[in-house]
């Protein structure tokens, strides 16, 4: 099942309860303006989320974070309440079981507007059992800037969800072409930043670390939730900046994201990882069983 819901979104200051409905569409229709800027330029963000068993998960990190992103692209406040309805609309909508992908698109709009668009789209995730036990091979990809961008370049729009999401894809091309099933990014001066997707944890010396949101990436909802989980069963988490062989030694290492979960890396650039089955298993349980 797959459809999705047209929003029109409101400034932020408008109150909850006053919002137009949504209207809901075939995934497939032809709705969104060929002018829509979104389109043209890829000028707008997105978010993500899954919804296991109708609930929609991490709600409130994806809405900040989607507000962040419009944010840096200087577009209107998005109105989080009126998101919000969107989301809980999009999840009772949704099949009583599995798991569903839930993607919230806000663009800039057709050009000369001033009014940005928006819409939901709900369908399936894909199966990525396989990913979360077996774990998946990366290989590390430049992406070309330093690890301190984001304060010196911020229209580069580092740290922002947006819609410009080319070079990700690209990656994973390049990834496959070289035989594996996921890249890392790393930075021009030599530290690790995230995955095409996802953002990277590693464990050494029984403290998990990822690399601070700061350093040119992407802060993501499930890095935090799996920090949550594993802090709870006591273990110690830390933002620190990765070198990339201290990835590459690691005694464990995950990318993780808001469909695939925790997945293992098992390789970097044709250079082994253990596995950490036990604890990999734990978290992907955790994640699955979030209601919030
Ligand atoms: C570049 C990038 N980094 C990190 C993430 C992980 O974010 P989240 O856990 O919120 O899905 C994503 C998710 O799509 C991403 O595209």
């Amino acid at each position: 099942m797959a459809f999705a819901l047209l929003v029109d979104p409101v400034p932020a200051t408008r109150p909850a309860g006053t919002f137009g409905p949504t209207r809901r569409v075939d995934a497939s229709a032809k709705e969104v303006s060929l002018l829509d800027l979104g389109v043209l330029r890829g000028d707008g963000c997105f978010e993500t989320l899954a919804v296991v068993d109708r609930a929609a998960q991490e709600v409130d990190d994806h809405l900040d974070r989607l507000a962040s992103s419009a944010r840096l692209l200087e577009l209107p406040d998005p109105n989080l309440d009126q998101w919000r309805a969107v989301v809980r609309e999009a999840a009772s909508l949704a099949p009583d079981t599995g798991e569903h992908t839930l993607k919230l698109v806000y663009t800039r709009g057709v050009e000369g507007a001033d009014r940005p668009t928006g819409w939901a789209h709900l369908g399936p995730t894909p199966d990525h059992t396989r990913a979360r036990r077996d774990g998946v091979s990366t290989v590390l990809l430049d992406r070309g800037y330093p690890r301190d961008i984001e304060s010196d370049a911020p229209w580069l729009l580092v740290g922002a969800k947006t819609l410009s999401y080319a070079t990700n894809m690209a990656a994973l091309r390049e990834a496959r072409r070289r035989g594996a099933d996921d890249a890392v990014f790393t930075s021009r001066d030599g530290w690790v930043l995230e995955g095409a997707t996802s953002n990277v944890v590693i464990r050494r010396g029984g403290v998990y670390q990822t690399p601070p949101p700061e350093s040119g990436l992407l802060h993501g909802t499930t890095q935090r939730a799996m920090f949550r989980v594993l802090a709870d069963r006591g273990a110690r988490t830390e933002y620190r900046d990765l070198r990339v062989s201290e990835l590459m030694n690691a005694d464990a290492a995950w990318l993780v994201s808001s469909l695939r979960y925790a997945a293992p890396i098992r390789a970097v650039d044709e250079s082994p990882l253990a596995v950490d089955a036990e604890i990999t298993s734990l978290v992907n349980e955790s994640l699955a069983a979030r209601r919030l």
